[in-house]
Parts: structure tokens; C-alpha cells; sequence
């Protein structure tokens, strides 16, 4: 029986590392319900991967927890009042990924604006040979760019966005020490100053539908939605009445509310680029992540200070 308990579809590289700690790895939260009584009160650290909700109900099953290590650094999925009331310390993975986060956004809003979705397709179809001229698209550099959740993961975003020459906007709970950029107290203020908005919020009830109707139609039939954070976070209905209406330019969308299933709708807009959640989905990553998750449930285990506490 083993006192750690991974949960979710690990890589190669990451089961490596669990199966040195002795782990025992099962795939889903279902699976680990039907454990058998005795294993699961022997679990003192969970290794969680999934988006599904860990809370009261599932902690009460594993007694003698201690710790939940998340992979990945949005924790939504984890309820940590319910963590709070057991006793049960909660970690993520945060910074490790914020490149990854960040160069998938700027690149969604470059396949966007220059429509290179259209244009491989224009190559490959035999049109560019055939004579056919490849329609003119924006320009990105010099354009004015929003940041909505200006964290680690949103700072990374305008860092790159700055080195476009854009003028620079963005949306937090407070004002941010920036270098000159323009702090907006209002959503729908940002979204009427800015060509662009990429969404960098955490994930959970207090953020849930914040780009609103509202926001989206401030944005207006030339702008671009991103969003690299989580499907919660915008109103997904009003995202896709106003992208078929051309109420709202277009959109890169690396999150989705009901992933993976993706409101068919999407499908049928050529002004959206779409992503399969694979923000941190690179090899380098990902097996940062798990290290790191893994170097939490150590140190829980050996009685040391964790490395990237949440609660
Ligand atoms: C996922 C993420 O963790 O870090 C996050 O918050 O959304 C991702 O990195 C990853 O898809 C594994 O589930």
C-alpha cells in the first residue's frame, strides 16, 4: 500500500518520478473511489491531475491526507475551503509554465490576425500555385493590447506584447507598478480602449463570466478576444453571438467551457482559432510541473516547508 496516491493521465517522464516515490497512480477521481477502504486510508498525499472537483466528498474518503499537490498552477478544480476544514495543505505549480502560457497566447493572436490557418491552407490546397493571391490581413505590431489579470502568467503576456511596440492597457484588482502602462479599474473601460484583450485570469466562482456580454461588445467588430486562462472566466454564449453577428472580430481560444467538448458553433467561424488546452503543453514543461509537484509531496512527507504552497 503506498502513502502517495496520483491521480490523472501522467506522461512517460512523470510516471518515472512517481514510480521512484513509489506511488500508486490511478486515473481518474471515479478510480480512485473504488479503491479498496485500506488503500485509500493509507494515502497521505495526493498528486492530482484532472479538472474535475476534488472536494469534500473525495477528501473524505482518503482520511489520513495531508496534502494535495496540483499539476498545474490553476487550482479551481480543488475546493480549498473544504481543504482548509480537513486540515489538507494544497500546492500548485506556478512560473514554470509561464512561457509556455505566454508564447501560446501571442501566437494565437499572430494565427488570428494574419489568418495563417488560411493561408497553410491557401499553400496547400494548390490555390497560391494555381495563381489565386492570398487575401490582405492586420497588422499586429504597434496595435493596442489589454491585459485582463495582470499575475505572473498576464505580466509575461505584456512583456512580449510590449516588444511589439503596443501600447499597453490592463485590468487587476489594484493599480500594478508598470512601466507606463494604463491601468484600467473597469473591464469594459479596457476593452474599449484596446484592438486586442487576452484574458489571464485565475479560475473559480469570483471570476466566473467576467468578460461579460458587456466586455465582449466593448471590444467591438474589430477586436480580438485570447484567452489562455480558463473557459469560466467569459461568457461563452455572449463570445459566440457576437463573433456570428461580427459583433467581435475574432478570437483565440486555448480554454473552452465544456472541455474537451467545444460548442460545435466554433466550429463554423473562420475568425476563431482554436487550441486544445495546451497552454503548458510542451515536454520541457511539463515535466517541470511534475517535478515540482512531486518536490511539494517530498517535502510535505519529510516534514519540511512546502515549495509552492497555496493555502
Ligand atoms: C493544466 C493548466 O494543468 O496550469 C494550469 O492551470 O490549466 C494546465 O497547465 C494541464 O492541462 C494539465 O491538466
Amino acid at each position: 500500500m503506498s502513502e502517495i496516491l496520483a491521480i490523472g493521465s501522467y506522461t512517460e517522464t512523470d510516471m518515472e518520478g512517481l514510480r521512484e516515490m513509489r506511488a500508486r497512480v490511478v486515473e481518474s477521481l471515479d478510480a480512485m473511489r473504488g479503491l479498496p477502504e485500506a488503500e485509500r486510508a493509507a494515502v497521505r498525499a495526493v498528486a492530482y491531475k484532472g479538472h474535475h472537483d476534488f472536494g469534500a466528498d473525495e477528501m473524505a474518503l482518503l482520511p489520513g491526507l495531508g496534502v494535495i499537490a496540483n499539476y498545474g498552477v490553476g487550482y479551481d478544480a480543488i475546493r480549498i475551503d473544504a481543504a482548509d476544514a480537513a486540515g489538507v495543505r494544497v500546492t500548485n505549480t506556478p512560473d514554470v509554465l509561464n512561457d509556455d502560457v505566454a508564447d501560446l497566447a501571442v501566437a494565437m493572436l499572430l494565427m488570428q490576425q494574419r489568418r495563417m490557418l488560411a493561408g497553410d491552407a491557401h499553400v496547400r490546397s494548390g490555390a497560391w500555385a494555381g495563381g489565386e493571391s492570398f487575401p490582405l490581413n492586420r497588422k499586429v505590431s504597434g496595435r493596442r493590447a489589454g491585459i485582463m489579470g495582470l499575475g505572473r502568467i498576464g505580466r509575461d503576456i505584456a512583456d512580449r506584447l510590449a516588444a511589439f511596440r503596443m501600447e499597453m492597457h490592463y485590468h487587476a484588482r489594484s493599480e500594478k507598478e508598470t512601466p507606463g502602462w494604463t491601468y484600467h479599474a473597469d473591464p469594459v473601460s479596457l476593452a474599449r480602449e484596446v484592438d486586442y484583450l487576452v484574458v489571464a485570469l485565475v479560475g473559480g466562482p469570483e471570476t466566473e463570466n467576467y468578460v461579460s456580454k458587456e466586455v465582449i461588445e466593448a471590444l467591438g467588430p474589430e477586436g480580438v478576444l485570447i484567452n489562455i486562462s480558463r473557459g469560466s472566466t467569459v461568457d461563452e454564449a455572449a463570445l459566440l453571438d457576437a463573433l456570428e453577428a461580427g459583433r467581435l472580430g475574432g478570437a483565440g481560444l486555448d480554454v473552452f467551457r465544456d472541455e474537451p467538448r467545444v460548442d460545435p458553433r466554433f466550429h463554423a467561424l473562420e475568425t476563431v482559432v482554436l487550441q486544445p488546452h495546451q497552454g503548458s503543453g510542451t515536454h520541457e514543461t511539463r515535466a517541470a510541473m511534475g517535478k515540482l509537484q512531486r518536490d511539494n509531496i517530498a517535502a510535505f512527507l519529510d516534514g519540511r516547508d512546502l515549495l509552492t504552497p497555496v493555502n
